[in-house]
């Protein structure tokens, strides 16, 4: 009929704005690996509330593999955290490790000279550990979350806003504690003009195996060859954990079994690939080595936590325990301002965790420039290299330095 258009043959409407569900807690946590989890174990346990966020499963989380050595500190908080049971049970207690040059070995004796020990104990253990706690405890989880936004930093109630399910959600709290590892999202809330960044990258990478075989030696040896650096070791007395320096441009379809027993085999030195017992991997991969700190590790009430605030290269073990630290002090300062109301330990959050972090860096990086075959060295510095292990394996000060750190540096709260 003129006048009238013609009727179409299907309708499109605006998709309804999905409905903002909206949560309260005390702290909203961002990030469920060890630092996220072992902060909302010891809020619960001082009846303080969290809620942890993370992008990934649970499954996923715990099937990471990353760290091996817990320092006393670190095995002391989980106990204290009643996380730590089974470490206690299963966990190896190592009073010493090995340096390795070129074929000549030193070991530093941690126990005799610094009264202290280490844990090997892997990082994937502790987070099933944390887990299966908090899951018991009842603890609020969203996992498989996207688009998480921190926001209201400076606001007296901060938001974090995010999808959840296909939702979107919005969760008020007093304090947001960002847990999210170096590519999440809280460091990058930070105003640009007020985030100071520190970086080093390496050039070189560790490709890291796995296997279910008893390892070569019952301490770690870390080893610096002609060809690159090599780390041996574990997980059990079944179970070893081997490390070699690689180019960064190499994928781990490059390496083969055989090609890796066969490398490490060369960089550890024919007595001790004599005790080597290889095997089938059963997981591989190639992580690149970096240092890095952000500061200040507070911004109105976003904290910044563990990788999240800053890295280390794995040489001497200190990236998780790093994040077991500042979840200490951040821990201790919450707790005293929900229990007094005084803010004075979590204003110095950033600067307490920052003096360790910055230690922690500095011991990182100067075994990272001893034990690795860099390729701008010239001879002078291959020369320095051997000077500085042979200055370690003669004076006991230089052993003993090695090892306060490798033990770890108190935290001055
Ligand atoms: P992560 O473990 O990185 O956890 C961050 C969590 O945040 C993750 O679950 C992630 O899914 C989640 N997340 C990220 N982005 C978002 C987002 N946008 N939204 C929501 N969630 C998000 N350290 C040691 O102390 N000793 C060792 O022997 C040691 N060996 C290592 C060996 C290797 C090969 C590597 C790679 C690391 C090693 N480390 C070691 C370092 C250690 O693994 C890390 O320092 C530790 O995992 C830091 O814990 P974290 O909780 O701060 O961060
Ligand atoms: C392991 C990792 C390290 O970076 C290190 O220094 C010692 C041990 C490990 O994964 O076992």
């Amino acid at each position: 009929m003129p006048g009238h258009a013609p009727a179409p043959l299907c309708t499109f409407s605006e998709p309804e704005t999905p409905v903002t569900r909206t949560l309260t807690t005390e702290i909203c946590i961002i990030g469920a690996g060890p630092a996220g989890l072992l902060l909302s174990q010891m809020l619960a346990q001082e009846g303080i509330s969290s809620i942890v966020v993370d992008r990934q499963t649970r499954t996923h989380i715990e099937a990471r593999i990353r760290a091996g050595v817990l320092e006393q500190g670190t095995v002391d908080a989980l106990v204290e955290a009643g996380a730590g049971a089974r470490m206690m049970a299963e966990g190896l207690p190592h009073s010493g490790f090995d340096l390795a040059f070129d074929g000549d070995r030193h070991r530093i004796d941690l126990a005799g000279l610094t009264g202290k020990t280490v844990m090997v104990y892997g990082q994937t253990e502790v987070t099933k550990d944390l887990f299966a706690q908090r899951v018991a405890d009842g603890q609020t989880f969203l996992f498989g979350v996207d688009d998480v936004v921190p926001t209201d930093l400076k606001e007296r109630r901060p938001v974090v806003h995010l999808r959840h399910e296909g939702r979107s959600v919005r969760i008020e709290c007093d304090y947001i504690a960002g847990c999210d590892g170096f590519r999440g999202v809280s460091r990058k809330a930070i105003p640009a003009d007020v985030l100071r960044t520190f970086e080093r990258v390496y050039p070189f990478g560790w490709l890291g195996v796995l296997t279910e075989r008893p390892p070569v030696s019952h301490e770690l040896i870390y080893a610096n060859h002609e060809r690159g650096f090599a780390l041996c070791s574990m997980r059990s007395a079944t179970r070893s954990r081997y490390y070699i320096q690689c180019d960064l441009s190499d994928d781990v379809d490059d390496w083969s079994d055989d090609r890796f027993w066969k490398e490490l085999c060369r960089r550890i030195g024919p007595e001790t690939a004599a005790e080597l017992q290889t095997g089938p991997s059963f997981e591989k991969s190639i992580a690149p080595l970096r240092s890095f700190v952000a500061e200040p590790m507070r911004y109105g009430n976003l904290f910044l936590v563990g990788d999240a605030a800053h890295i280390v290269p794995p040489t001497g073990a200190k990236g998780l325990n790093l994040a077991v630290g500042d979840v200490r002090v951040l821990a201790r300062g919450l707790v005293r301002r929900y229990r007094s109301g005084e803010t004075d330990l979590i204003d110095r959050y950033s600067e307490i965790a920052l003096a360790r972090v910055w230690k922690a860096e500095r011991f990182s990086w100067q075994l990272s420039m001893l034990m690795h075959q860099f390729p701008e060295h010239s001879p002078f510095e291959k020369k320095m290299q051997r000077a500085e292990f042979e200055y370690i394996r003669q004076s006991e000060a230089a052993s003993r330095s090695m090892a306060e750190n490798y033990v770890g540096l108190p935290l001055e709260m």
